[in-house]
């Protein structure tokens, strides 16, 4: 039997909409808008793109969005300085630098610069010490969006056995910590991990995100198994414009699993819908 398609489109409007009516209700309540600052330094041209649409998104739902394009020559010191002002703007309830930084810029010291109750990425430490602890955290985007998509195709997380392949501080770990929250027994996997299509077929859930194009096979997943599939890869199609994938060859999974994430129209569209989602949970907890 063919999965169940998990339409990441169709549930990140419905994320969208919810934010919007939230967002309205703040309005209500308190007066003003939440207001998301996204920083982006240099002229990395997927990020110009990612930080416009990030503006854009705020706007549509009611928040006060803004974008703040600095130069490729921008010093750490001049962006510690943008950061320490938005940081003690009131109106600014999310900071989000966009990465990759340019080379000069160390990532690690303007991250910790961003206060974590503004810090909707969710990538200071201390937010990433609050998930791992069970306390209330901004948690990152994409598996915040990932377990939400889970959520919405009605998958049972407690006491599933649920495999994260990847092990980044950006998706696998936090990915493994929501799943962890929810009374899942997870593994992580990485690079290292001995046969991992075996390991892999004992799995209710597999949450991929190692970027490796169609990585993960039919004979991996466990029948009826739910797959989420976080990979972006483009390879080579035969027109030569290329084509994206994700990092499980959705073609054969699909006819495995119970449920299933496609690529493109599955995780990717939640990312910006949780970042939405978390400027306004930000806005709450500043206001209280
Ligand atoms: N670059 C690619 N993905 C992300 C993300 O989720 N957050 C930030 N800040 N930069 C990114």
């Amino acid at each position: 039997m063919s999965a169940r398609i998990i339409d990441g489109k169709a549930i990140a409007e419905k994320v969208r909409g919810e934010v919007k009516e939230g967002v309205a209700a703040f309005v209500a309540k308190y007066g003003r808008a939440p207001g998301l600052d996204v920083l982006l330094v240099g002229e990395h041209a997927p990020s110009i793109v990612y930080t416009r649409n990030k503006e854009k998104a705020a706007l549509e739902v009611g928040i006060r969005g803004r974008l703040h394009r600095l130069p490729e020559t921008t010093t750490q010191a001049q962006l510690l300085e943008q950061i320490a002002a938005l940081s003690a703007d009131p109106s600014v309830d999310g900071i989000l630098i966009q990465l990759p930084l340019p080379k000069h810029i160390d990532e690690r010291t303007v991250l910790l610069a961003i206060p974590p109750e503004k810090d909707v990425d969710g990538f200071h430490p201390v937010n990433v010490g609050r998930l791992s602890t069970g306390q209330d955290a901004l948690v990152p985007c994409t598996p915040l969006g990932s377990l939400r998509l889970l959520d919405e195709a009605g998958v049972n997380l407690k006491g599933a056995n649920a495999i994260v392949i990847g092990r980044s501080n950006i998706v696998g770990k936090p990915m493994a910590q929501l799943l962890l929250g929810r009374d899942a027994t997870v593994t992580i996997a990485h690079s290292r991990t001995a046969d991992l299509p075996a390991l892999c077929r004992t799995m209710d859930v597999v949450v991929a995100a190692v970027g490796r194009a169609e990585m993960v096979k039919a004979d991996w997943i466990k029948p009826g198994a739910a797959v989420i599939d976080v990979g972006i890869n483009r390879i080579e199609s035969a027109d030569g414009k290329g084509r994206l994938v994700g990092d499980v060859a959705y073609a054969e999974c699909k006819e495995v699993a119970g449920s299933i994430t496609p690529v493109p129209g599955g995780v990717g569209p939640m990312t910006i819908a949780m970042l939405l989602q978390n400027t306004l949970t930000a806005a709450h907890a500043r206001s209280r």
